[in-house]
């Protein structure tokens, strides 16, 4: 499956995607690293904080109360936040776009 990333400058790139890892995985393996993803995925660090494109919404795991708390703490949080550690990429989810959320 495909997911398109936006960096922070505004360019789109779309990558092949394998089975099994997570949004942030994906991204970080495929060279961006201004998703800084500080904790490795442990929903404790809020450095992979992405906007989803909002057509996907339904189709992604429901957020945690932690995820809430740490995106909580971004001054750049809007309703298509998340984590991109706590999405497991699947074939359901083949188009999906991201956008790496500001630096906070
Ligand atoms: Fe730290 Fe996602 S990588 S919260």
């Amino acid at each position: 499956p495909k997911l398109t990333v936006v960096n922070r400058a505004g360019e789109e790139s779309t990558i092949e995607v394998d089975d099994g890892l997570t949004v942030m995985e994906a991204i970080r393996d495929n060279g961006f690293d201004e998703l800084l993803a500080l904790c490795g995925g442990c929903c404790s660090c809020a450095t992979c904080h992405v906007h989803v494109d909002p057509a996907f919404k339904g189709k992604l795991p429901e957020m945690s109360e932690d995820e809430d708390d740490l995106l909580e703490s971004s001054d750049y949080r809007d309703e298509n936040s998340r984590l991109s550690c706590q999405i497991p990429f699947s074939a359901d989810l083949d188009g999906l776009k991201v956008t790496i959320a500001q630096e906070d």
